[in-house]
């Protein structure tokens, strides 16, 4: 069965009640544009309302990356307000995926960078392909992780690890991510959605209601507090001169000078 209904996504339900979501452009890395932003949610809005749909993989198109991060190009024009709400409506696109009371799994298919990356830490589970690189990148662009970045890496590597990841912009390969807990398997590129098939079949044998009140209660966990906060952050960084030279730059294919202001 295949959704025609979206310009960005792929979106295809099996036989066992498996939602495939594909963020599908290929082409600028499947950088989350607004459109891309837009249509996560009417999807996951899809997933949790039909009841033939039991659990969601979300991967992306291609073989070089699941998502490279927010579209630089329309992050670029940003101001403090506009950036606020930007980080705001990322993090309640992605806490809809969170929250979903049917398994969601990511199979992250080669870079899942900045908003990539945060989105692969909203699923449920993370399956890497060997190709696969985390990065949270964004204080390369004078900016800070503002979909959740900040509040869920450290819940899931620890502190220390997410503070080295997020003030250096470093990026981990898949085995690196695996040893740090940001993934629970490894597999060779191609074989991502099937191993997450695998996996999602296993967790359909038991009791549908019973997995979505694990999954409420596991999200119930005391854990991440500061989203607003780093919303009200990221929007403040939109109003800086390092922010407009770091986007520009990456625009501009050149290194960026930052000044600290
Ligand atoms: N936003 C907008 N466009 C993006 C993008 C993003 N986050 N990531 C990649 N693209 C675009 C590139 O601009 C390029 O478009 P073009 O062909 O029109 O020039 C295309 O996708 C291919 O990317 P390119 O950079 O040429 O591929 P690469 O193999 O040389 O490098 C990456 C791959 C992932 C290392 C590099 O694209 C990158 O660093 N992307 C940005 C990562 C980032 O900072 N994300 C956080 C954003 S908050």
């Amino acid at each position: 069965m295949t959704s025609p209904s979206f310009e960005y996504l792929l979106f295809e339900t099996d036989e066992n009640g498996i939602a495939t979501i594909t963020i599908n452009r290929p082409d600028k890395l499947n950088a989350l544009n607004a459109g891309v932003l837009g249509e996560l949610k009417t999807a996951a809005g899809r997933v949790e309302s039909d009841q033939d749909i039991r659990a969601v993989i979300l991967t992306g198109a291609g073989e070089k990356a699941f998502v490279a991060g927010a579209d630089i190009k329309e992050l670029n024009k940003l101001n403090r307000e506009e950036g606020e709400k930007l980080s705001a409506h990322g993090q309640a696109v992605f806490a809809s995926f969170e929250n979903c009371t049917k398994p969601v799994i990511a199979v992250v298919n080669g870079y899942a960078l900045g908003g990539g990356a945060e989105l692969a830490m909203a699923c449920h589970v993370r399956i890497a392909t060997e190709n696969a690189v985390f990065g949270l990148p964004e204080v390369s662009l004078g900016l800070i992780p503002g979909y959740g970045g900040t509040q869920r890496l450290p819940a899931l590597v620890g502190r220390s690890k997410a503070m080295e990841l997020i003030l250096t912009g470093g990026q981990l390969k898949a085995d690196a991510a695996l040893k740090a807990g940001l993934v629970s398997d490894v597999v060779p590129a191609g074989n991502g959605v099937a191993k997450a098939k695998e996996l999602a079949s296993k967790m359909l044998k038991n009791g549908p209601v019973a997995l979505g009140k694990a999954i409420q209660a596991i999200n119930a966990a005391p854990g991440y507090n500061g989203f607003a906060k780093e919303a009200q952050l990221f929007g403040e960084l939109c109003e800086t001169e390092d922010f407009r030279e770091g986007t520009t730059a990456f625009l501009e294919k050149r290194k960026a000078d930052f000044k600290g202001r």
